[in-house]
C-alpha cells in the first residue's frame, strides 16, 4: 500500500483523522499504521458501529430448559463407560487442551497475563503453573503427554511466552505446548470513529473469547491437532483455578451422545445469580444470560423442586476439532461493551476520559453453540471445579479461589 492507496481507503471509510495520526507519526510508526490500514475490514468497522444504534431484541426466541447429565448421581454402570469411553480417547493422545488466556483481566487489576498471577498459597504458584500441575498428573496418569493450546492476545503474548521460558516451563514438554494469539478489531468512539492509542497507532482491542474458533484456524492450531491426530479440545479459562481441563466423563458422554460438543454446568447459587445459564433457544443449545431473562423464568422450579434454568455456564467446554473447525468457517455475532478508552485526539493530545466514550465489539464462545446439532451438557459440582478468579476483592477473587482450591486438596 502506498501513501495515496492509504488516504483513499481513509477517505473513503470517513476514517480521516487515522491520516492526521498518520502525518503526525516517525517512519516506524507509519510503518506500522500502514500495515493495519491494509488489514482492517473498514467496512466490517461500519457495520459494527451501526449495530450499536439499535437495541437486541430476543423476545422472539423460545428459550427452553435443556437436558443435562448430573454426575453425582450417575450410576456405577453409566461412570464406568463413560470413563472407559473417554479414558481410551485420552491415552490414544487424541485429546487436548485449548486454555484462553487473552483476556484483559482488568477487574482483577494485576499487571501483566492473569495466569502470572500468585493466588497467595503457600507455594506462591502462579496460574499457570496450577495449571501445569494438573495437566502434568493427568499425563501421567495416562501415559501420554497432553498437548496444550494456549490463546493469548496482542498485548499479552510476549509477556506470556516469556514467563514459561523463564520458568522452564515449569518441567513440561515445551513442544506440547502452542502458544496462538487471538483476533482484534478497532476501537471507535461514539461517533464511529476509530481512536488512536498513546502509541500513535490505531487502537484495537481483543474480539472477545469467541474469537477462538476462528485464530485456532488461522494460526494452524487446527491444522497442528489433525497431524497429530488429535480429535478432541477441552476449552476452557485461565482464570479458573480448581479447572478440571482433562475430563474423560465429559468426553465419554459426548460419545455416547454422538455429539460434538459437550459443557459443563454448576447450579445456580441462588435464583438471582448474574450467570449465564445453559438453554435451548429456537431448539438449539445455547446460554441465555442473566440480563435476558425475566424473574419469573428465573425463579421457574421443575416437579423436584429445581431451578429450570439453573445450569450455570462456566467457560468449561469441550469441542471436536471437526466442530471447532466448522465455527471457524462461519461469523460469531459481535456483542458491544461500552468502555472507557484513553486515545490521542485530533491535535495530538492524549484524552483520559472519566466516563465511557468508546465502543468494544466483543464476540462470546457460547454463541458458537447455536451453531452445533446438539451439545451434552454435565452438571459437576461447584466445589471441586470451579473457582474463579475476576475480582481484585469480594466475590470470586483470589482470597475465594485461594479458599476453594485449599479445601478442594485438603479433602
Ligand atoms: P472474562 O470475560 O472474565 O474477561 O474472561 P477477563 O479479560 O479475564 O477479565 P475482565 O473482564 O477484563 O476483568 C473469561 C476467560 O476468557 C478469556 C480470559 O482470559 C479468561 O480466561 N478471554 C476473555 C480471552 O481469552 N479473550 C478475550 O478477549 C476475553
Amino acid at each position: 500500500m502506498n501513501i495515496d492507496e492509504l488516504e483513499e481507503k481513509l477517505k473513503s471509510a470517513d476514517q480521516m483523522q487515522i491520516l492526521s495520526a498518520y502525518n503526525r507519526a516517525d517512519d516506524d510508526t507509519k510503518k506500522e499504521l500502514m500495515n493495519q490500514v491494509e488489514r482492517i475490514d473498514f467496512s466490517q468497522v461500519a457495520d459494527l458501529y451501526e449495530t450499536t444504534k439499535h437495541e437486541v431484541n430476543f423476545n422472539n426466541d423460545v428459550i427452553e430448559a435443556i437436558p443435562y447429565i448430573d454426575k453425582d448421581k450417575l450410576s456405577e454402570e453409566e461412570y464406568s463407560k463413560y470413563l472407559k469411553l473417554g479414558e481410551d480417547e485420552i491415552k490414544a493422545g487424541r485429546y487436548s487442551v485449548v486454555t484462553m488466556a487473552g483476556g484483559q483481566g482488568t477487574r482483577l487489576g494485576h499487571t501483566g497475563p492473569k495466569g502470572t498471577f500468585d493466588i497467595g498459597l503457600d507455594s506462591h504458584k502462579s496460574i499457570f503453573e496450577i495449571l501445569i500441575d494438573s495437566l502434568k498428573a493427568d499425563s501421567e496418569k495416562y501415559g501420554v503427554t497432553i498437548q496444550w493450546y494456549i490463546m493469548t492476545s496482542k498485548e499479552n503474548n510476549a509477556d506470556t511466552v516469556a514467563f514459561f521460558e523463564k520458568n522452564n516451563y515449569f518441567g513440561y514438554d515445551k513442544n506440547a505446548i502452542m502458544f496462538f494469539e487471538q483476533g482484534k478489531l478497532p476501537m471507535v468512539d461514539e461517533a464511529g470513529k476509530i481512536l488512536i492509542n498513546e502509541k500513535g497507532i490505531i487502537k484495537e482491542a481483543s474480539d472477545g473469547h469467541g474469537g477462538i474458533f476462528e485464530s485456532m484456524k488461522k494460526n494452524g492450531v487446527t491444522d497442528d491437532m489433525n497431524k497429530k491426530g488429535i480429535k478432541w479440545a477441552f476449552v476452557g479459562p485461565v482464570d479458573n483455578v480448581l479447572v478440571k481441563m482433562v475430563d474423560p466423563i465429559l468426553l465419554g458422554i459426548m460419545i455416547d451422545q454422538n455429539v460434538p460438543a459437550g459443557g459443563k454446568s454448576t447450579v445456580k447459587a441462588n435464583p438471582a445469580e448474574k450467570v449465564g445459564v445453559f438453554c435451548k433457544r429456537n431448539g438449539k443449545p445455547g446460554v441465555v444470560e442473566y440480563t435476558e431473562i425475566s424473574k419469573e423464568m428465573a425463579e421457574r422450579v421443575d416437579e423436584n423442586g429445581e431451578l429450570v434454568f439453573g445450569e450455570s455456564h462456566i467457560n468449561c467446554n469441550m469441542f471436536s476439532v471437526k466442530a471447532i473447525e466448522e465455527v471457524a468457517n462461519k461469523k460469531l455475532p459481535y456483542h458491544i461493551a461500552h468502555k472507557k478508552a484513553s486515545y490521542i485526539d485530533e491535535n495530538g493530545n492524549l484524552v483520559v476520559p472519566e466516563k465511557p466514550n468508546a465502543y468494544k465489539f466483543e464476540s462470546f464462545i457460547f454463541d458458537a453453540f447455536d451453531m452445533l446439532d446438539d451439545m451434552a451438557i454435565l452438571r459437576v459440582k461447584r466445589e471441586e471445579e470451579f473457582a474463579p478468579v475476576k475480582n481484585a476483592e469480594g466475590t470470586d477473587s483470589p482470597e475465594t479461589a485461594r479458599k476453594l482450591y485449599e479445601d478442594y486438596f485438603k479433602k
